[in-house]
C-alpha cells in the first residue's frame, strides 16, 4: 500500500470522525441520530415526506431530528407520530403513541387516531422510519427473526401511503432475509451500510420504494 493512499484513508476516516463529533455535540437524546442524518443527506427522506412515521422511537433522538428537519424545510403542513411499546418523553410537535405495533388491536386504534385524531390529509404514512431493532434482541447466531421482519411488512403495507417509503435500520445477517422477503412488498431496494457514532459499526440501512 503505498504511503500516499494511507496517508488518504487516515485524512478520511479523521474528517469522519470529526462530522460524527460535531453531530453529536447537539442536543439528541440518541447518537443514532448521525446514522439518520447521514442517509437523510443522501435521499433527503425528511424533507419529501409530509405524514412521517418514526416507528420503534424510544428514546426520541430519530424524532427529534425529523422534527428538527421538517422545522427548518418545510412551509407546508406535516404531521411527525412517534409509535413505542415503552415510554417516551414527551417532543412538543411529535404525536407519540404508547404500544406494541405487531398487535392487531393496537393497529385499530392507530387506524381510528389516523382518521379522527391526526388531522393530516392522508390516512396513511409517505414515510416510515422503522428502527425496531435492539442489539439485545438480535441473535448472535445466523438465524434470521423472519416472523418480525413479516410482522414490519405487514404493518407497513397497512399504514405506508403507495408511494410511500421505509427506511429500516437493521443488522446485517438480516440482509439476505430482508432481500428475500420485501421484494415480494417494493420494487425498489436500496441497501446502505451506515456510518454511525462507533465508526465500524455494523448496522445497515434499506430504503424502500413501489
Ligand atoms: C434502538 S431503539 C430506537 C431508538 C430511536 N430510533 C432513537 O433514536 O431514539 C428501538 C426501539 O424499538 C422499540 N420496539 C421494538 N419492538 C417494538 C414493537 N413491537 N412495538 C413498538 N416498539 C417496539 C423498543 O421499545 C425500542 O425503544
Amino acid at each position: 500500500m503505498s504511503k500516499d493512499f494511507k496517508t488518504y484513508s487516515w485524512f478520511k476516516r479523521y474528517t469522519k470522525e470529526l462530522s460524527i463529533r460535531k453531530t453529536r455535540t447537539q442536543d439528541y437524546r440518541t447518537n443514532s441520530v448521525v446514522a439518520l442524518k447521514n442517509i437523510n443527506d443522501k435521499y433527503r427522506l425528511i424533507e419529501k415526506s409530509t405524514t412521517i412515521l418514526d416507528l420503534g422511537a424510544s428514546p426520541g433522538g430519530w424524532s427529534q431530528y425529523v422534527l428538527e428537519v421538517k422545522k427548518r424545510t418545510s412551509s407546508g403542513t406535516y404531521k411527525v407520530v412517534a409509535i413505542d411499546k415503552l415510554q417516551m418523553e414527551s417532543i412538543s410537535g411529535v404525536y407519540f403513541i404508547n404500544g406494541d405495533y405487531t398487535d392487531c388491536n393496537f393497529q385499530t386504534r392507530l387506524e381510528v387516531e389516523m382518521g379522527m385524531g391526526l388531522t393530516i390529509k392522508s390516512s396513511k404514512f409517505n414515510l416510515i422510519l422503522a428502527d425496531v431493532c435492539s442489539s439485545a434482541s438480535v441473535p448472535r447466531a445466523r438465524c434470521v427473526d423472519k416472523a418480525g421482519l413479516e410482522s414490519l411488512l405487514a404493518f407497513t403495507s397497512r399504514f405506508l401511503s403507495k408511494k410511500g417509503k421505509l427506511l429500516y435500520r437493521f443488522f446485517p445477517q438480516y440482509r439476505e432475509a430482508i432481500s428475500e422477503l420485501f421484494k415480494y412488498y417494493f420494487k425498489f431496494l436500496i441497501f446502505e451500510r451506515s456510518e454511525t457514532s462507533r465508526v465500524g459499526s455494523s448496522e445497515m440501512f434499506v430504503v424502500c420504494s413501489s
